[in-house]
């Protein structure tokens, strides 16, 4: 089902650009009073001096020409040129129906024709433990994955890229550690264990700081790497893969779509980057300073004016993390066959990001078609609107902050409903707890810093995953109240019935999945997506207060009953999306 708001927008634009003899575009908003109908078309007034006409004088001959008779009662024009449309009742329920029949889409059309896409997201530097400064990364990552992902309705046209950092200082410096403390390993470099990788990485941290002569082998050890010497190689591995096993149950934990197959580090870019900086050299685009290699482009310029270069390769040799990127991208783009190519990270890289995509389109490696995307989000702080760090100052382990996530769940659970088994209790608690650390997450608009609450993101009232896993599981208890087994497919418009305002205001809620779902999928912002399960929640609730279900005559009881699981469905789908689970019971 095409979304209304699209329908509306296309009719009305073609008749704009019939009348104007060019291009022009109408802009429909939903209304938020009902005295302004259901949807208000507002980018015909800025059209009108074109004809040398009056907005209004301009509305009245859109109207004239406009047909959309099977959706909408007659047009009104209202103020100095707002086009007001009211969604006809019979249409409502159609589509109502449509959606019901249609429980694995709910009504959001499928878009094949979508770009092969790829999602560049999570993408830590290992070594060290996931802390909280991934948590954003790899939540709102995910998720866009999944709306994709369901929008194309081709999985295998999605593809997730964890391009993690496993080929810096940091693991020159653990190899050279290891190399020192233990130096038996470097008759069986395969098979050595590393009993707590976080400890181990302090102490050569600590070393690393502390030693110049230490920090002179790291530095050594990690051209090794990158000259793939044995057995520093080797280590290197098992290093690698230890690391990588800590991320993966994070993931695990945190229900993420990311699994092994996913990875791809900036390591694996290693052979690329020598031609990287040649190709720019043949494209004329390299310019030397102090000894390192740059690309100067006029688009950045520092506060005094002087250019500031992207700097490709330094003066000893070593590449660096922009010179990844651009390896990155043309494989991207000429192996994977990506046309959008998005990537997640904080803020603080938008200007990397920039000066990358810059690049590779100035060097011809991105043919025009081809979107590089760059969605970047605040940091994480502390409710004293500081960075949020553990209390020593350190950094906080995703690990540890999933845990508490979950411990706190369970109490809640446990104050709230302490007859339920065990098991269920621990199932609530972990779908809550997780649930909660990702809703607030993805609620927060993205390039606001977010503000980390515990006791914000587990309230039970309030735009939180607790209250829409509340909302859903409520409904839920409706039917099993009613003992009520729904069979939808025997369900036709006449087993709707419209006879208060608030089930007509439910009823256009729930048609807007398929226009949020795709405005998401355009506009790379979850938080559309967990404000509109907030409002469809709260219309529930307005309408379950005011028209009873169970208690009430038949056609209503079923046209009600109806709605009920059209919202539950809905509301389910949508914190499907968002990665958080659903629960029958809380
Ligand atoms: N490893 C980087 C970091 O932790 C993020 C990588 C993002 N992806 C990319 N292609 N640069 O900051």
């Amino acid at each position: 089902m095409k979304p209304i708001i699209t329908q509306l927008e296309e009719r009305i634009s073609s008749v704009l650009t019939e009348l104007i003899g060019e291009p022009a575009a109408a802009v429909v908003k939903p209304t938020q009073d009902p005295k302004f109908g259901d949807y208000q078309a507002n980018g015909v007034m800025g059209q009108a001096k074109k004809l040398k006409t009056n907005p209004r004088e301009l509305a009245t001959r859109v109207v004239e020409k406009l047909d959309l008779s099977d959706i909408c009662e007659t047009p009104e024009i209202a103020g100095p040129g707002f086009i007001n449309l009211r969604v006809k009742t019979e249409y409502l329920t159609a589509s109502l129906t449509a959606l019901l029949n249609d429980p694995d889409r709910l009504g959001v059309d499928t878009h094949p024709e979508a770009p092969v896409t790829v999602v560049d997201f999570s993408s830590p530097n290992l070594a060290k433990e996931m802390h909280v400064g991934h948590i954003r990364s790899t939540i709102i990552g995910d998720v866009i994955a999944r709306i994709l992902e369901f929008l194309t309705g081709k999985p295998e046209s999605i593809i997730r890229q964890n391009h993690v950092g496993d080929w810096g200082t940091q693991f020159g410096m653990l190899v050279a550690y290891l190399k020192q403390t233990h130096p038996e390993v470097l008759d069986q470099p395969e098979s050595f264990e590393i009993a707590d990788l976080g400890v181990f990485y302090q102490q050569a941290k600590l070393a690393f700081d502390n030693d110049e002569a230490f920090r002179k082998q790291a530095y050594q050890e990690t051209v090794n790497l990158h000259r793939h010497h044995d057995p520093s190689l080797k280590i290197w591995r098992a290093f690698l893969n230890e690391s990588m096993h800590h991320c993966q149950q994070v993931y695990d934990k945190l229900g993420v779509t990311l699994g092994p197959e996913h990875t791809r580090g900036e390591s694996a870019y290693g052979e690329l980057l020598a031609n990287v900086v040649s190709d720019l050299d043949k494209a004329g685009m390299l310019k030397e300073s102090n000894g390192a290699q740059c690309v100067f482009m006029d688009k950045f310029k520092n506060r005094d004016g002087e250019i500031q270069p992207l700097i490709v390769q330094k003066s000893d040799g070593a590449f660096l993390y922009a010179t990844t990127d651009l390896a990155a991208i043309r494989y991207r783009i000429d192996q994977l066959k990506a046309t959008r190519i998005i990537y997640v990270t904080d803020a603080r890289q938008i200007q990397h990001f920039d000066m990358v995509f810059t690049c590779a389109r100035q060097a011809g490696w991105v043919p025009p078609a081809v979107s590089l995307e760059h969605v970047p989000f605040g940091s994480v702080q502390g409710e004293d609107g500081k960075p949020f760090k553990a209390r020593s100052g350190e950094s906080i382990k995703l690990k540890a902050l999933l845990n508490e996530a979950v411990e706190r769940a369970q109490s809640i659970v446990e104050d709230k409903n302490p007859d339920l088994p065990e098991n269920e209790k621990a199932q609530i608690a972990h779908a809550v707890g997780i649930g909660a650390v990702k809703y607030a997450d993805l609620s927060s608009n993205l390039v606001n810093d977010y503000i980390f609450s515990w006791d914000r993101m587990l309230a039970m009232e309030g735009n939180t995953a607790p209250y829409m896993q509340y909302s859903y599981a409520r409904i839920q208890s409706i039917f099993r109240k009613g003992d009520i087994e729904q069979d939808h497919s025997s369900i036709t418009p006449d087993n709707i019935s419209i006879t208060d305002p608030a089930e007509r205001t439910l009823i256009r809620t729930l048609l807007r999945f398929n226009e949020i779902i795709e405005t998401v999928g355009h506009d790379l912002r979850p938080h559309l997506l967990t404000t509109y399960l907030f409002d469809l929640s709260q219309n529930f609730n307005t309408f379950y207060n005011a028209c009873p279900v169970l208690k009430s005559e038949e056609p209503l009881r079923t046209s009600r009953l109806f709605l009920c699981r059209a919202t539950a469905s809905v509301i389910q789908a949508g914190l499907n999306l968002l990665g958080i689970e659903t629960l029958e019971k809380m």
